[in-house]
Order: C-alpha cells, then structure tokens, then sequence
C-alpha cells in the first residue's frame, strides 16, 4: 500500500457504513423484522437493505477505493466521483427504506418511493462499478479479477432490485412481476455470492498476504477458485432468469447453485490454509486473529447449510444460515480488516511525508491490540449464539444476542476512534514536526 495515494472518502464510507450496521442492530434488538416478522415480511426487508446496503456494501466500496488502485498498482480512474456515489446511495437507500416501511404500512403507501430508491442506488452503484471497473480492467490480474465478478455481480443485483422495486408500484408489467414472484433468490444470490463474498475474497487475498509477509496465492489456484464462483453467479443469474422464463420459477437451478457454492468456499479455504502455511510472520496480528473467527463462521455456515440440507429443514431454518454468513463471515472479516486499514491508512497520512525526516511510530503503535481483541470475542460469541436462538425458535433470545453485538461493536468503533485520534500513541512520537493531525471522516490529500 506503501507509494500509493490515499484515497479521500475511504474513512466517509467507512463511517457510514459503521452508522448503519448500528441501526441494523438497534433494529434486530427492538424486535424489527426476522425473526419477530417472517423473512419476506416488509420490515425484514428493511433489515436486510439496511445490513446489505448500508453496512456491507458501503464499507466494501470504502475499501475498494483505496484497494483497486493498490491491486493494479494504477490510479483510480476518477476520485472525484466517490463522494457524489456516497451521497446517491445514503439517498436511495433511504427512498427504497422508506417505501419499504410504506409496504408494510408503517408509513403512508408511497409505492413510488421505491423506483425512486431503485434509480438513486442504480446512478450510485454505476459511478462505484465504472470509477472501479474502468481502474480494474488495466490490469485485470489475481485478486483484481475477483473485484470485476464482483462488480459485474452488483450490476445484476441491482438489475434484479430495480425490477423489483418497479413491479411493487405496478410499472414493471407482467415481465416484472414474474421476477418479483419467482427471482428473489436470484437476487440475494448475486448480491450476498457474488458481490459481497467474491469481492471479499479476492480483497482478503492480498491482505491476508500483504500483513502476514506471505507470498501471494499461485494465479493459478485462485483463478480456479474465481471460476467455481463466478459460475455459481453466472448459473443463479443467467440460468436462474432463463427458469423463469421457460417455467415461471427459478428453483430448478438452487442445488446446482449451491454445489459450486459449496466448491468455491472449499477452494477458498484451501489458498487461504495456504497463505497461513508460508507466512513469514509468525505472530499473528489482531485483524488476523479476529479474520480467522470469521473463516470460522465461513465454515460452519457452509457445514449448517449442508446439514440443514440433509435433513430437509433449509427452507425453515435459511435465517438462521443467512445470518451466520452475514454477521459471522462478511460483517467479521470486514470488521476485522476496517480495524487494521484504518490504522495503517491513518499512519501513512499522518507519518508517511515525514517518514526519514523524523522519528516515526511503528503502524502497531497506533492501536492497542490486548485491549481491542475482547471487543471482538464478545461480537463474535454474540453472532454464535444468536444463531443458535435463531436455531432453536427462541426471538427473545435473539433480541439479547443483538445487544450483545451492539455492546461489541461499540468497542470495537471506540477502538478505531482512539486510532483515528492517535489517542494510542505515545507522546514525543505522536507529532513529529511537520506531521498533521488526521480529520476523523476524510482523508487530508
Ligand atoms: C439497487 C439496489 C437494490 C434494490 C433496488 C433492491 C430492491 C429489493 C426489493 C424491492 C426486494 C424485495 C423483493 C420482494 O418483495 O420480495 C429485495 C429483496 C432482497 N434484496 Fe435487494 N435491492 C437492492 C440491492 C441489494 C443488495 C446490494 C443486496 C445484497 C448484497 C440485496 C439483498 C436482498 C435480499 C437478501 C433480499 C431478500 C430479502 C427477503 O426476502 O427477506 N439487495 N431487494
């Protein structure tokens, strides 16, 4: 990451993104959506655009601003256009949200609201896909690929979402509300798969490499692993629109779906073990440790849902499933690397022009690992056992499991205050001459 500029709004994106996944929780603490309300339920669907939307693909778009130009080590195409997508997005995810809350009678029935929110998202999505698309494709190698499925994923996502949100307020035709009737899966699919999953999974390659001084994975291993997933997404997406059409619904396609799903985790964890095998850098880092609790919840979602598939209780228990690899897998893993990015980003603007001038701080100075790593044990505990109440029926408990995130995640955020702040650094070190203090929500440059 050294040499290459900071990207501005990374810090904007990844205060909203934080903002947002504490209204997820306040949600779930006060019993709003699943499981109080039935998964397809309104209010669950605020829920789960708040956490995906929201939390997840703001805080994914945050890092990619600043991980694109590294991975092709090129510019980013326009920075210019970060802010104005933050600003589509908050919007359009506020309309849909609002619409939302019309469909379930908790506002008036403004259907039109949720078109609205469909085109503000589709204009902010399209400034993020082609600011980071046209950056990627220069040099369209390892884990810069796995950015471009994604990317090309999160264009069918919100192509699916749009439909949707059109059919709703009766503007799509008969076209629309056969997708809305039988395409949802699709959608998920091709969000949470292939945008979410394989953007983090191409991101954490690098990472995973670049903290633990480990030689990237073999192209060749990882572009296997990019392959089994873009043909899941390709098979829901492509396959799954072709069921509609030939027989009006698109279940036909799942267990192929879910076999490549299945493959890409394996192959995934496989060039994972590997880079832990030939690191160079014994002790592992906080963010490290903690992204291994995520692996953990990786795992044992893919074990859930092969078990709950066994034994024909999936469709009953796919809360449960979808909430381990949401707030296990992807909202740990980007915690955990949103804690050691802020840190080394704040370093580099901070001491990076006076590096050679001026005694600096080591990164690892800027953060107090011993005190943060409880913070993430107690998230981490929290997400296993509400999915075990979510398991066992229990929404009450639930309820206190979502409270325990939240007490979790305060800590954590505190943390990477306190890091923003230098408030971690010790005193004849902390402002070397010439050396700025960092803005909380932007970078300087
Ligand atoms: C342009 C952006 C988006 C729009 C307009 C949109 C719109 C919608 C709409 C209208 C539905 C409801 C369908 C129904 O009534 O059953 C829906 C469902 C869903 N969306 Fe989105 N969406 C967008 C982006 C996303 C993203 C980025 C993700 C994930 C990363 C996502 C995940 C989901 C999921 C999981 C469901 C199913 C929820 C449930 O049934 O409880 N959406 N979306």
């Amino acid at each position: 990451m050294i040499g290459a500029s900071i990207s501005r709004w990374t810090m904007s994106y990844f205060a909203a993104a934080l903002a947002w996944l504490f209204v997820a929780l306040a949600l779930m603490v006060a019993g709003v959506g699943y499981p109080t309300a039935h998964l397809a339920s309104p209010d669950t669907l605020v829920l789960v655009h708040v956490v995906c939307i929201g939390w997840l693909s703001l805080a994914m778009c945050g890092a990619l601003f600043q991980f694109v130009p590294v991975l092709v080590a090129r510019p980013l195409y326009s920075e210019k256009w970060a802010l104005p997508a933050l600003g589509l997005l908050t919007a359009g995810l506020v309309a849909l949200l609002a619409g939302f809350l019309g469909l379930g009678g908790r506002l008036p029935a403004w259907l039109w609201l949720l078109p609205l929110g469909a085109m503000l998202l589709v204009a902010g999505f399209g400034l993020v896909v082609v600011d980071l698309g046209l950056t990627a494709w220069l040099r369209p190698q390892g884990p810069a690929r796995f950015v471009l499925v994604g990317l090309a994923s999160l264009c069918a996502t919100a192509a699916f979402g749009a439909i949707f949100a059109f059919a709703h307020a009766g503007w799509a035709g008969p076209v629309g509300s056969s997708m809305l009737a039988s395409g949802v899966p699709l959608h998920a699919i091709a969000g949470l798969g292939g945008w979410l999953t394989l953007t983090a999974m191409g991101v954490s390659y690098r990472l995973l490499s670049m903290f633990m001084l480990a030689p990237d994975v073999d192209d060749r291993k990882s572009n296997v692993t990019l392959a089994a997933g873009a043909l899941a997404v390709a098979v829901a997406v492509v396959g799954g629109v072709l069921a509609i059409w030939l027989f009006s619904e698109s279940t036909v396609v799942l267990p192929v779906v879910g076999v490549l799903g299945l493959a890409t985790t394996a192959l995934y964890g496989r060039d994972v073990l590997s880079i832990f095998s030939t690191r160079k850098r014994r002790q592992l880092e906080l963010n490290t440790r903690m992204a291994v609790l995520s692996y953990a919840s990786l795992a044992g979602a893919a074990l859930l849902g092969v078990g709950l598939v066994l034994t024909g209780t999936f469709a009953a228990h796919l809360g449960a499933f979808a909430f381990l690899a949401v707030f296990g897998w992807l909202s740990g893993l980007v915690l955990a690397k949103l804690y050691k990015i802020v840190a080394f980003l704040t370093w580099l603007e901070t001491y990076g022009p006076v590096m050679g001038r001026a005694p600096t701080p080591r990164v690892q100075d800027l953060v107090a690992e011993a005190r943060a790593s409880k913070w993430f044990v107690i998230y981490h505990v929290a997400v296993w056992l509400g999915t075990v109440t979510l398991l066992a029926g229990h929404p009450s408990a639930f309820r206190a499991a979502a409270a325990v995130m939240i007490i979790g995640l305060v800590g954590i955020v505190r943390e990477v205050i306190r890091t923003r702040r230098l408030a971690d650094v010790a005193c004849p070190l902390r402002f070397p001459e010439g050396a700025c203090a960092p803005h909380l929500l932007c970078a300087r440059n």
